[in-house]
C-alpha cells in the first residue's frame, strides 16, 4: 500500500491562521516535506508549523528554483517528486507544506501532478488554508468583494501589464508577486487611474508587516520584500 500525499496550507505567516485540520493532519503524518527557495534554503512554510510536529518526524526540504526556465524547473520537480515517491512508497503518510493554500499559485500543483503521474494510486488530499490575500484584507479591513463584485486574482511575477485589461472587466483585483517588478506595477496602476485606490500589503502577520494606501509613499519603495501584495479596487478603496 502506498501512503497518502497531504497538500497542505499552513497560511501566510501568522502561526495563528493554520486551521484546526491542518495541525491534526500534521500531528499523525510520518514525514514533512517543504518547499525551500533554493537560494536561501528557508522555509516560513516549516517555521509556522515547527510546534505542532512530532518531534521524531523527519522533515526534508525540497529546493525549487526561482526561475521561468522550463528544463530547470522541469528537473527540479522531477528529483523534488521522486524523494516523496520514495517514501509514499514505504507505505507513509506524507505532508507537503504550502504557505497560503495550496492549490493558489503553489508548488503543489506541480507536485500533485507528478506525484499523480507517477503514483496513479496513491491518495491525494489537499488541506485549504487561508490566502495571503484573504489575510491581507484583513489586515487592511478592505473588502475583496461585496454585493454583486467580480474579484479576480493576478500574478504580477512578469509584470503589471495584465492589469489593464483585467480591471476593465473586474471590479477588484489582487495583484501577487509585486516584488520583481514593482516600479513597472506602480506606473501601470498609475496610468489606469488607479493610485488612490489601491493598498499594498507586505509581510502580512510577521515581522515588518506593512499596509500602505498612501501611492507617494509607495513609489519610495525600489523592491518590496517577496511577500508582497496589492489590493485593487475599481470603485474605491472606501
Ligand atoms: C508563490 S505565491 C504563494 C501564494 C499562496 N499559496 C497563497 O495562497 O497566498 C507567493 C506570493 O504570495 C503572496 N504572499 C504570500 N504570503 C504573503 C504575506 N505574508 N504577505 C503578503 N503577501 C504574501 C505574495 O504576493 C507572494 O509573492
Amino acid at each position: 500500500m502506498v501512503g497518502t500525499l497531504y497538500g497542505i496550507g499552513v497560511g501566510p505567516g501568522d502561526p495563528e491562521l493554520l486551521t484546526v485540520k491542518a495541525v491534526k493532519v500534521l500531528g499523525k503524518v510520518a514525514h514533512v516535506f517543504a518547499a525551500a527557495s533554493s537560494k536561501n534554503d528557508y522555509s516560513l512554510a516549516l517555521d509556522i508549523v515547527r510546534d505542532h510536529l512530532r518531534p521524531d518526524v523527519p522533515v526534508d526540504q525540497l529546493a525549487f528554483p526561482m526561475t521561468f526556465n522550463p528544463d530547470r524547473l522541469e528537473d527540479a520537480w522531477q528529483a523534488n517528486c521522486e524523494r516523496v515517491v520514495e517514501v509514499l512508497k514505504r507505505g507513509k503518510n506524507v505532508a507537503f507544506l504550502t504557505l497560503g493554500d495550496p492549490l493558489t499559485f503553489s508548488t503543489f500543483i506541480y507536485l500533485m501532478r507528478k506525484i499523480h503521474q507517477r503514483l496513479p494510486d496513491a491518495s491525494i488530499r489537499t488541506v485549504p488554508g487561508i490566502t495571503s490575500f484573504q489575510a491581507a484584507a484583513a489586515s487592511a479591513n478592505v473588502p475583496l468583494a461585496e454585493g454583486e463584485e467580480s474579484f479576480t486574482i493576478i500574478s504580477g511575477a512578469k509584470g503589471g501589464s495584465r492589469l489593464k485589461e483585467v480591471i476593465d472587466v473586474s471590479d477588484n483585483v489582487v495583484l501577487m508577486k509585486t516584488y520583481k517588478h514593482f516600479p513597472q506595477i506602480l506606473a501601470q496602476i498609475e496610468e489606469a487611474g488607479l493610485k488612490d485606490r489601491c493598498c499594498f500589503v507586505s509581510r502580512c502577520g510577521l515581522n515588518g508587516e506593512i499596509v500602505e494606501r498612501n501611492f507617494e509613499r509607495l513609489l519610495e519603495i525600489e523592491q518590496p520584500n517577496y511577500l508582497s501584495l496589492m489590493i485593487i479596487k475599481k470603485h474605491g478603496l472606501e
